[in-house]
């Protein structure tokens, strides 16, 4: 049974309806987006969740959704006194502070699909890598990983999900722009896995020619669906061989986070550089 069907009979049924059945968890925090008109129920909800997932020390409020560089959300504390959380996912653990970094859990099985294609001995870049949950499971199955990060909050927490995860040893960490190539350590890279923020689709054409012949680019993207449709032909056209393009994860009504699954030309002019915004 979910919040919604929990809190029947305890809140008017009409505004039951309008309460969302879904939060997200990040380690011990629950998080939770309630109508301005509906606060009032916020402690019923809290004692609810902590009814029946016990290990919730924190409720949060979403106050505004993700915007700006970081990425990060702004929240209001409803219960418990920290924003700061150790999350488990598929066996690592990545310790963030909300409320200056961006972790979304829901892309768990995602970042699994990804990083499970990763071959030991390969070289992966990972920019926009945020708490590092794509640059960790990659370094732990033997890639040596650039990682990228401008947030200098998210970097921090990086580097200590690095530590706690034991594959500092594998990793390059790099606070600085995804988008100056002059950062980074010599190239050309096995592979890149590209989480790309809302309305930085250029950084394709950018980090594409760091990355080797038939190495492979795992790109994401917000578009709808005819856009990204038209997005896997211009990718086509390019050179590029599109072996997945799949949406993961609804964020606005009719916009979709996609991923391209991409692999480059085995022949260098086989692939006409992408340069500006690819869609
Ligand atoms: C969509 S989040 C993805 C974070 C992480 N990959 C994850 O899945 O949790 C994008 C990240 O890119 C970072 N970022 C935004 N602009 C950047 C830039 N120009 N260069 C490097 N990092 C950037 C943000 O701080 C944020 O951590």
């Amino acid at each position: 049974m979910g919040l919604k069907e929990r809190l029947f009979g305890i809140i008017p049924e009409e505004d039951r309806r309008r309460i969302s059945p879904h939060f997200d968890v990040i380690g011990d925090i629950a998080i939770i987006a309630l109508p301005e008109n509906l606060k009032g129920y916020a402690p019923v909800i809290v004692d609810t969740i902590k009814s029946y997932r016990h290990g919730i020390r924190t409720v949060l409020g979403k106050v505004e959704n993700v915007s700006g560089d970081c990425r990060t959300a702004r929240y209001e504390i409803i219960t418990g006194d920290t924003t700061v959380t150790t999350h488990h996912e598929y066996g690592f653990s990545y310790r963030l502070d909300l409320s200056t970094v961006f972790f979304n859990p829901r892309l768990a099985s995602e970042r699994r699909r990804v990083t499970s294609q990763v071959q030991a001995g390969e070289s992966v870049l990972v920019p926009f890598c945020g708490a590092g949950p794509f640059v960790i499971p990659a370094a732990a199955r033997g890639a040596s990983v650039v990682a990228v990060e401008k947030n200098p909050c998210a970097y921090r927490w990086l580097l200590e999900n690095l530590q706690v995860n034991r594959c500092n040893g594998r990793v390059t960490a790099v606070c600085g722009d995804a988008s100056d190539t002059a950062l980074l350590p010599p190239q050309p890279f096995d592979r890149a896995i590209i989480p790309t923020p809302y309305g930085m689709d250029a950084i394709l054409g950018i980090l594409a020619p760091c990355v080797r012949p038939a190495g492979m680019l795992h790109f994401y993207t917000f578009k709808n669906r005819k856009q990204s449709e038209e997005l896997e032909q211009t990718l086509t056209r390019a050179g590029y061989h599109v072996t997945t393009r799949r949406r993961c994860g609804n964020v606005a009504p009719s916009v979709s986070r996609w991923v391209f699954d991409l692999r480059k030309a085995g022949h260098p002019d086989r692939n006409t550089e992408i340069s500006g915004n690819p869609g």
